[in-house]
C-alpha cells in the first residue's frame, strides 16, 4: 500500500479495474444497507456529478487535492448556478499530512466600505429584511476567485487557467440539465422576475422555462471566466469584471466600488482544533462560528456513552439538542469576526466550559431555551450552499463549502457578466436581537461594519486519526450546517457508520431558538414520544443538509454522496 501510495495517481489511472486490492476491499462492507464508493488512490464527493468526474479527472491525471478542489470550485459555479458561484464567498480547509499543517483559507465575502450599522433598518429602527435579501444592498464583496486562486497559487501544481478551464467549456459548450436545476430556477422565478439580465440568463428567450435534457449554456459567464483564465484573478477585481460589477452597482442604488473590490483579499487563518475521543476535529474558525461550536458540542457530549446509548436514541438525542442549545445560544451572543472583535474562542472550546455546561444538563428534562438566554423564535427558510470534499493518495485533503447564501443569493445577475450576487450582508444581524433568514440571532458582535466579514455557519472540517486524514466532511443548511457536520462525524466515530450510512442517517437540529427538535422523517415515533414526555418540542421538517463526504481508513478511500441532493455524486480514482 506504501508503493502505491508513492506512485502517481496518473499511472496507477489505467489499471484501476483490474486491482486485485480493490476487488478485496470490495468484501469489507459485505452485510451493510449503504455502500461507500471505494478506491486506494483518491476521491471525490460533491453535489454535481459533473463536478465531480471533472475534479476526478484532475486526480487521474496526476493533479493533487487542491488542484482538484479548485477545478471543482469553478465547475460548480457553472453546473449549479443555486449555490456554486464565483460571485460569493466560503472557507477551505487544506490538511497536508507530510507537514502535519492544517491550513484554513477565509474567502468569506466583506462588508463595502460604506456599509454602516443601521443600514438595514428603516427610520424606526425596524430591521428591513427584503433590503439584506433582494436587492443590491445585500452582497458583500466577493471573495470565491481571490480566495480559489490563492488556494491554488499556494497549495496546488497547476496553472488558474487550467483550473478555469473545464468550467469555461461547460459555460460555453452547455450541458443537458437534470431536474433538480430545472425544479430550482422553476420554483425560484419570481425571485429573478424583477431583474431582466436573470431571466434573460435562466430562462429562454420567450421566458419559458428549461426542461429535463435541454442543452442550457452561459455565453456572459463564459466570457467573464475566460477574462479571469487570462489575467488572473485580479481580473475580478480590479478588470472590466470589476466595473461591470460596479455599473451594476450604481445603476441599481448598491454600494460596492472599485475601491472595495481592489481592496478584498483572503485571508489564511488557523482552523479551530478540538479533540473528541482521541481523534483531531479541524474545522473552519472565524468569521465562521462552525468550528468554535462543533468543538463546544463535541467537548459537552463526549462524556456520555454515546456509542452505547445508540443511533436515534432517545438519551442520545436529548443529550445532542441539550448540547445544540447551549451552543447556538452562546453563538448568538458571541461570535463575530475576530478582525473586528474579541471572541472568546479559547474559553467556547475548553473542555472545562464544556464540564460545566454538561453539569446543567439532566436526562430526565429538557432544559427551556428562555432559562438558557432570551430571544426570539421566528420561521426558517429553505437554501442552498455547496459543500465537498477531496482526498488524494499524497496526504492532501481539501474540505470545502462556498455559497451566496440563498439558492441562488439575491436573484440578481450582473449585467453583461453572467453570474449570481450573493445576498450574504443578510448574515450580519440587521439588528441586534432580531434573527436573520436561518432564525439565528446575532449580537453586537456581528453588527454590519465597513470591510467585515458577516458571521458565518460553513463548516468546512477535516478529523485526524494518529497524524492521518481521518474524515473530509461539511455541509450546506444554513443554521443547520453546524449539527449536520456534527451527526457525520458522530455517525462515523461513535456509532461506527461507514461514510455512506452516516451521510444517509436521518438527522435532527435544536438552534436554541426556537426552542425546538427539528428531525428529518426516519426516526422512530417512540423516541420522538419519549423526547416530548421530557419536554422537548418536536417539528417534523425536511431533509437538512447536504454533507459530501470522505472516510480514509487503511490506506482505502471511501466517498459518500449525500441522497438528500439528486445530483449529488462521489468517484474515486
Ligand atoms: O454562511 C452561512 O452560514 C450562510 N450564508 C450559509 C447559507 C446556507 O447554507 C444556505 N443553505 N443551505
Amino acid at each position: 500500500m506504501q508503493t502505491l501510495k508513492r506512485l502517481s495517481a496518473g499511472v496507477l489511472a489505467g489499471t484501476l479495474l483490474l486491482s486485485p486490492l480493490a476487488i478485496a476491499q470490495q468484501a469489507i462492507l459485505e452485510g451493510e444497507r449503504f455502500h461507500p464508493q471505494e478506491s486506494a488512490y483518491g476521491m471525490v464527493s460533491t453535489s454535481h456529478f459533473l463536478a465531480s468526474e471533472i475534479s476526478r479527472d484532475v486526480l487521474a491525471k496526476g493533479g493533487n487535492a487542491v488542484d482538484a478542489a479548485v477545478t471543482a470550485g469553478f465547475a460548480l459555479a457553472v453546473t449549479q448556478p443555486r449555490s456554486g458561484n464565483i460571485g460569493g464567498g466560503g472557507f477551505m480547509l487544506i490538511s497536508d499530512e507530510s507537514s502535519g499543517e492544517v491550513i484554513a483559507i477565509d474567502y468569506r465575502e466583506t462588508a463595502p466600505d460604506s456599509a454602516t450599522e443601521t443600514m438595514f433598518q428603516d427610520e424606526d429602527g425596524n430591521a428591513v429584511t427584503e433590503r439584506s435579501r433582494y436587492t443590491h444592498l445585500a452582497a458583500g464583496v466577493p471573495g470565491t476567485v481571490a480566495g480559489l486562486a490563492l488556494a491554488l497559487e499556494e497549495y496546488g501544481t497547476m496553472s488558474l487557467a487550467d483550473a478555469l478551464a473545464p468550467a469555461i467549456r461547460l459555460a460555453e459548450d452547455g450541458f443537458a440539465v437534470p431536474l433538480r436545476f430545472v425544479k430550482g430556477l422553476d420554483d425560484a422565478r419570481e425571485r429573478f422576475e424583477p431583474w431582466d439580465t436573470s431571466m434573460a440568463t435562466f430562462f429562454k428567450q420567450d421566458g419559458s422555462s428549461y426542461a429535463v435534457g435541454d442543452v442550457f449554456r452561459q455565453p456572459a459567464l463564459a466570457a467573464t471566466l475566460k477574462r479571469i483564465a487570462e489575467h488572473g484573478a485580479s481580473e475580478f477585481y480590479e478588470g472590466e469584471t470589476a466595473r461591470l460589477i460596479v455599473a451594476e452597482m450604481d445603476k441599481h442604488g448598491g454600494l460596492m466600488t472599485m475601491e472595495d473590490l481592489a481592496s478584498y483579499e483572503p485571508v489564511l487563518r488557523e482552523p479551530s482544533h478540538g479533540t473528541y475521543r482521541g481523534y483531531d476535529v479541524y474545522a473552519m474558525s472565524p468569521p465562521s462560528s462552525g468550528g468554535a461550536h462543533i468543538v463546544q458540542m463535541l467537548n459537552i457530549l463526549e462524556e456520555y456513552p454515546i456509542g452505547e446509548m445508540g443511533f436515534g436514541a432517545a438519551d442520545t438525542m436529548h443529550v445532542m439538542a441539550e448540547a445544540m442549545k447551549r451552543a447556538y445560544a452562546d453563538r448568538s451572543e458571541f461570535l463575530g469576526d475576530t478582525d473586528f472583535v474579541d471572541v472568546p474562542l479559547a474559553g467556547i472550546t475548553s473542555k472545562q466550559y464544556a464540564d460545566e455546561l454538561r453539569d446543567q444538563i439532566t436526562m430526565d428534562q429538557a432544559t427551556p431555551s428562555d432559562t438558557i438566554k432570551a430571544g426570539n423564535p421566528t420561521a426558517y427558510e429553505s437554501n442552498e450552499t455547496t459543500h465537498f470534499s477531496i482526498a488524494d493518495n499524497n496526504g492532501l485533503a481539501v474540505s470545502n463549502t462556498y455559497t451566496i447564501n440563498f439558492s441562488y443569493g439575491s436573484g440578481i445577475v450582473v449585467e453583461g457578466a453572467g453570474f449570481l450576487l450573493n445576498n450574504e450582508m443578510d448574515d450580519f444581524s440587521a439588528k441586534p436581537g432580531v434573527p436573520n433568514a436561518y432564525g439565528l440571532i446575532g449580537g453586537e458582535a456581528n453588527k454590519v461594519e465597513p470591510g467585515k466579514r458577516m458571521l458565518s455557519s460553513m463548516t468546512p472540517t477535516i478529523v485526524k486519526k494518529d497524524g492521518s486524514n481521518f474524515l473530509v466532511t461539511g455541509s450546506p443548511g444554513g443554521s443547520r450546517i453546524i449539527t449536520t457536520t456534527l451527526q457525520v462525524l458522530m455517525n462515523v466515530i461513535d456509532h461506527d457508520m461507514n461514510i455512506q450510512s452516516a451521510v444517509s442517517a436521518p438527522r435532527m437540529h435544536h438552534q436554541w431558538l426556537p426552542d425546538e427538535i427539528r428531525v428529518e422523517s426516519g426516526f422512530s415515533p417512540d423516541t420522538l414520544k419519549l423526547l416530548e414526555q421530557r419536554g422537548h418540542v418536536i417539528s417534523l421538517e425536511p431533509a437538512m443538509g447536504a454533507a459530501q463526504s470522505i472516510v480514509i481508513d487503511n490506506d482505502v478511500f471511501y466517498g459518500g454522496a449525500d441522497p438528500r441532493r439528486s445530483t449529488s455524486s462521489a468517484i474515486g480514482l
